[in-house]
């Protein structure tokens, strides 16, 4: 017989991402609504273990779904791989009362909720990542609004390089996952998105041809969106200065693509997550996390979806070729 679910926990884990907040309200939201006890839990596993654990209700999550970052503040936790930390997070958990937890961030996250389940507490994880990179879900938390923002700043880059008619390389958040850069290399016209996924020593080369070739039928200044995983912009921009003898400069997006009020999609998306999560707690389910696939929110078995791999968009990466030629 499934497990009584009387209170739950929510935590947010790994990195940060615009919706985690309205991910957060919503399960304290649909938590009460549903008659649930919902306790926050701070920083991540690190604060579980170190029992920073709070009572919220309904008041504890207004004027948050519109606002970046998480209420919760989120953590990396090396105690949470070990198994005495993972036992101890569970003890915990079921001292405080705690029957069941939400666990929002990316896969490694999960490989703690993961744990969490084994220990005996039902757990549901959400995606919130900004890199997209859950193979299990065609959306992760913050993404959309990443996009937006690496996009806005691009579009201002363009700008002062079409003015000065040099070539730029923009370098976008992603070490192991080429999506922003994909969606932001489309987005902003770019003519040419490295990825880690396709990564290639030849890259560097094509790039220098296809600008020259560009210059010589009058294109005045040039974008290059390049994937934090792929390698350092400042030292690609030297390289491919000397190479064409265009002035070249290199800008780092950085922390800024993290941060910011969540776009409405990603507020939406976050909220239905959120929701979902609590349901899935109050059916007695445990170890699954929520995704979204061919237009549904779902879930997933953890194991199962750990296990899945994602690749990039080859119909978007061929595209971006075939549209900046
Ligand atoms: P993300 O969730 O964004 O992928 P991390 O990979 O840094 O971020 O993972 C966040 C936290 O999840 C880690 O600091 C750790 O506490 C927990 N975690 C990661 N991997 C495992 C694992 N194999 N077993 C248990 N907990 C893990
Ligand atoms: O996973 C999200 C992400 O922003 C990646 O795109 C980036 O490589 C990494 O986190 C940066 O992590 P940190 O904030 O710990 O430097």
């Amino acid at each position: 017989m499934a497990k009584e679910i009387k209170t739950i926990g929510v935590l947010t884990s790994g990195g940060d991402a615009p919706g985690m907040n309205a991910a957060i309200r919503a399960v304290v939201r649909a938590g009460i609504a549903s008659g649930l006890s919902v306790k926050g839990i701070r920083r991540g596993y690190a604060g579980l273990m170190e029992e920073d654990i709070f009572d919220m209700g309904t008041m504890s999550v207004t004027d948050i779904v519109q606002r970046g970052g998480t209420i919760l503040f989120t953590s990396r936790c090396k105690r949470m791989m070990t198994p005495e930390g993972q036992k101890q997070a569970a003890d915990i958990c079921r001292n405080h009362g705690i029957d069941g937890v939400v666990v929002i961030g990316g896969d490694g996250s999960f490989r703690g909720a993961q744990k969490l389940s084994e220990n005996g507490i039902n757990t549901i994880a959400i995606p919130g990542t900004i890199d997209l990179d859950i193979a299990c879900t065609e959306y992760t938390i913050g993404f959309d609004t990443a996009c937006n923002t690496a996009m806005e700043a691009i579009d201002k880059v363009r700008d002062t390089s079409a003015s000065h008619e040099r070539c730029s390389i923009i370098e976008v958040m992603g070490r192991t996952a080429g999506h922003i850069a994909l969606w932001c290399g489309i987005s902003n016209g770019s003519e040419y998105v490295l990825i880690p996924e396709r990564h290639k020593e030849s890259d560097e080369q094509a790039i220098i041809e296809k600008i020259q070739s560009k210059r010589r039928i009058g294109k005045k200044h040039h974008i290059v969106v390049n994937a934090e995983g792929v390698g350092n912009s400042y030292e690609m921009a030297e390289r491919i200065e000397a190479a064409t003898g265009i002035e070249t400069r290199a800008t780092v997006i950085g922390h800024i693509q993290r941060g910011g009020n969540p776009t409405c999609r990603d507020r939406v998306y976050a909220s239905a997550m959120g929701a979902l999560a609590v349901d899935l707690l109050l059916e007695g389910k445990t170890n699954r996390v929520v995704a979204y696939t061919d237009g549904e929110f779902c879930d997933y078995d953890i194991d199962e979806a750990l296990a899945m791999t994602k690749d990039i968009d080859q119909h978007l990466y061929s595209m971006t070729k075939r549209l900046s030629r």
